[in-house]
């Protein structure tokens, strides 16, 4: 396993749960001796315990030696980063790299199957199999393939052993052979087919997602100009089985490291190839559009802004992971400080990070000490265990009862009678 980050660290320990022997690489020589000593990068429910029963048992193993990974193993998957360029597009030079790599370190009359697990734009493949021609060591053999992941930071565990499906594009009978054996402890339909179908599958099942939200919080807009119950609206919408409930939860956008990377990626692919992706322009812009949309609403009830100190509850991108990147709660945090607010904030796990990227706030220990003296409470993070605040006592500490509850998480008659 290329790539020892969310992706690739826990695809590889739940491989060798299941199992098998794998190695971990990464090129961050602090992460792998922390890994090493057991101790995780991320924060995700379960992954610590497997790590570490997988790493006691021999199956799985760290180092940053790319070239002796390669020699002994067999299915080689590429998890690096495929991070943003300023114009949009997927950074797509570490993968490029690592494939150099690892053609020049295949072992003689050995065959690898190199696989693509990193989201990446359509054609990568065809890029990689090129590239590994270029520089492969010529006594030995190798297929490409491509087998997207669909796991959610939160619950990827979860996610890996009880999937909806799983996709493997492949160009040999062989390839096919090895990665249905792979996957053949995990009860799953399996969808096989050509590379690049592939690739667009997951670039195409993230775009589909993300325009779902958009879809949601745009009629959030007219709830809130109505008075229509948007979590009603909601439920309506979902229960038929066509449509689905699920990823139809309106609330201040959808962030993270996969949405807002990837839909701007596929935006710019399309483009590349000729075709104006509108549509996903449009989702784009409605997930900013419902970040200011919530400074508006802040702003409208409170006067003014300059001088005003607002609490902001949850600061990663979704409850679960203590992963800020590309977090709507961050982002509106500093446009507030912008206007001059004073930031106090609270999240149950993701503090240490934020603290790095969000200066000059307070971070407090609790969510009650966040409220103290606040004018303005924004929930913008759904962890459980602001459902479970008591609302009375938050409200006596407050400066101004204002509660704006940015992902639906608290109950609206409870929040009236206060
Ligand atoms: C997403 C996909 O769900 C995974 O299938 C995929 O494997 C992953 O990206 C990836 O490409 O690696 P993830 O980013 O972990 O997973 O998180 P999601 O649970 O999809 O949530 C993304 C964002 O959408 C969050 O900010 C969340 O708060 C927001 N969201 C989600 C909503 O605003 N409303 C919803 O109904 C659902």
């Amino acid at each position: 396993m290329i790539g020892s980050g969310y992706v690739g660290l826990v695809t590889g320990a739940c491989f060798a749960e299941l199992g098998n022997k794998v190695i971990c690489v990464d090129n961050d020589a602090g992460k792998i001796k922390a890994l090493k000593k057991g101790l995780m990068p991320i924060y995700e429910p379960g992954l610590e315990e497997m790590v570490k029963a997988n790493v006691k048992s021999g199956r799985l193993s760290f180092t940053t030696d790319i070239r002796s990974a390669t020699k002994k193993s067999t299915v080689i998957f590429i998890a690096v980063g495929t991070p943003p360029r300023e114009n949009g597009e997927a950074d797509l030079s570490s993968i490029e790299e690592v494939t150099r790599i690892v053609a020049q370190a295949m072992r003689s009359g050995a065959y690898h199957l190199i696989v693509e697990k990193s989201t990446v734009p359509i054609e990568t493949g065809a890029w990689i199999e090129y590239t590994m021609h270029l520089f492969r060591n010529k006594k030995a053999s190798f297929d490409v393939a491509c087998n997207p992941e669909f796991l959610r930071e939160g619950s990827a565990i979860e996610d890996f052993l009880n999937p909806d499906r799983i996709v493997i594009g492949v160009s040999s009978k062989k390839a096919k052979a090895i990665l249905t054996e792979l996957y053949h402890p995990i009860k799953a339909p399996l969808v096989v087919t050509d590379v690049k179908s592939a690739e667009l599958i997951k670039h195409a099942s993230n775009s589909f997602l993300a325009t779902k939200i958009s879809f949601i919080n745009a009629l959030s807009n007219i709830c809130d100009k109505t008075g229509a119950d948007i979590s009603k609206v909601s439920e309506g919408m979902g229960l038929d089985k066509r449509i689905g409930r699920t990823f139809l939860n309106a609330g201040i956008g959808f962030g993270g490291f996969c949405f807002p990377k990837d839909l701007s990626a596929f935006i710019r692919l399309s483009e590349k190839i000729g075709y104006d992706f509108g549509l996903l322009k449009e989702v784009e812009k409605i997930n900013e559009e419902q970040k200011s949309f919530v400074i508006k609403k802040i702003e409208e009830s409170l006067w003014n802004l300059t001088g005003k100190i607002i609490t902001v509850l949850g600061l990663s991108f979704k409850p679960d992971t203590d992963d800020i990147r590309f977090s709507p709660a961050i982002d509106i945090a500093r446009k507030l400080q912008k206007s001059g607010v004073k930031i106090k904030a609270y999240d149950p796990h993701a503090m240490k990070k934020a603290r790095e990227v969000l200066k000059g706030a307070t971070f407090c220990k609790s969510p009650y000490e966040a409220a103290k003296g606040s004018d303005c409470i924004l929930v913008a993070t759904e962890w459980n265990e602001f459902k479970e605040l008591d609302l009375k006592r938050i409200k006596k500490s407050m400066r101004q009862p204002l509660f704006i509850d940015g992902r639906n998480a608290c109950d609206p008659a409870q929040m009236k009678k206060l």
